[in-house]
């Protein structure tokens, strides 16, 4: 099995370089690579997503990923910002389903800023379409307004859009998952406004036909981002358009107060995917070893459980990283009094040795 190892920018490589010595800690054989992407590929080749870096992710079964970007890219063009890698092998790869999960691990419950009431024993999925929308629409750029009362300056534009078959099949996997879990599935839209999600509204409810067994709901985008900071746990299973989950899925992992502890993964239509922690590159603390690597190394387990087939190795980290927590052990995003604070390398250790 080969696994394209993509490190990135900022705290990307220490965090990888965590999760594969887990990997390698388990009685598997895998064959991984390494490439540079984002920051990173942009100074080793001139491109944030380089050719043989997606030739790579293309090969292989599995993409582990760190993360990409760097205050200090900000003034290149866009096509040259490492923001461009990640969205590049979503779509190189039809990456179209996001899986990310908001858990709250009892040991942490203290490190949300809700009410514990409010957010212990939270667990809800947050489905995300990941390579349709305004994020990926044609014709976007700057032009000269063509109408209204601003006719004739400069305006920028971007285009929302959503095809049925897209619709369709973010549904289906998401239906599906619903299926595996609680059987509640709120599909997220802005029908009230947008026609784009009163034609997503409509399909989501024709899909639901197949899966009688879930019950449906549909919540206004504005709505579901005051439930989910009201009353999270009244959610299962959570599915919505590119830039709604973009937004909602940072809200959900916030509640958690631990976004360090959250992995996700980013599927096709044969699961094959990609896997990232769900937070960013983090260049305030980059090389510092004090990141925590805990949502790289979960995600490691989410690509053994989806994508490699071994659901048992994944079942094994997911156990140690709870082992961790309960033997104390804390990187300071996540420290409390009473708890161990540790660094980067020390808890990658700590898990092998968990393990
Ligand atoms: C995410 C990130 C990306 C997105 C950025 C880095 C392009 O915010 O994965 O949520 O907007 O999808
Ligand atoms: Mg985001």
């Amino acid at each position: 099995m080969k696994i394209a190892v993509l490190p990135g920018d900022g705290i990307g490589p220490e965090i990888v370089r965590q999760a594969v010595k887990v990997l390698n800690a388990l009685d598997e054989k895998f064959d991984m690579e390494t490439a540079p992407v984002g920051g990173a590929g942009y100074e080793a080749h001139g491109h944030p997503l380089p050719e043989g870096t997606l030739k790579l992710a293309l090969e292989a079964d599995a993409v582990l990923f760190g993360s990409v970007g760097d205050w200090k890219y900000d003034k290149l063009d866009r096509p040259l910002r490492p923001e461009q890698a990640i969205l590049g092998l979503r779509k190189n790869l039809n990456l179209f389903a996001n899986l990310r999960p908001a858990i709250l691990y009892p040991e942490l419950a203290g490190a949300s800023t809700l009410k514990p009431e409010v957010v212990s024993g939270l667990d809800i999925l947050i489905i995300r379409e990941l390579t349709g929308d305004i994020y990926f629409g044609q014709p976007r750029g700057v032009r000269e307004c063509p109408d209204g009362p601003f006719k004739g300056s400069r305006e920028g534009f971007d285009t929302m859009r959503y095809s049925e078959p897209e619709i369709r099949r973010i549904a289906h996997v998401a239906f599906q998952a619903a299926q595996k879990r609680g059987k509640r599935l709120t599909s997220v839209d802005k029908a009230n406004v947008l026609e784009t999600f009163q034609f997503w509204k409509d399909i989501v409810t024709d899909v639901h036909k197949e899966y009688p067994d879930v019950q449906l709901d549909h919540m206004y985008v504005d709505n579901a981002a005051m439930q989910l900071v009201r009353a999270p746990k009244k959610f299962d299973v959570i599915v919505t358009g590119n830039m709604f989950g973009d937004i909602l899925s940072d809200a959900a992992a916030m509640l958690t107060g631990s976004i360090g502890m959250l992995p996700s993964a980013s599927l096709d239509a044969n699961n094959k995917g990609l896997y990232e922690p769900s937070h960013g590159s983090a260049p305030d603390i980059a090389g510092k070893g004090v990141a925590n690597p805990l949502a790289t190394i979960l995600s490691a387990a989410m690509m053994l459980r989806f994508s490699l087939n071994k659901a048992e190795q994944a079942d094994r980290i997911e156990t140690a990283v709870k082992k961790v927590l309960a033997q104390g052990l804390r990187t300071p995003d996540i420290y409390e009094e009473g708890t161990t604070k540790v660094g980067t390398e020390e808890m990658g250790e700590a898990v092998v040795k968990a393990l």
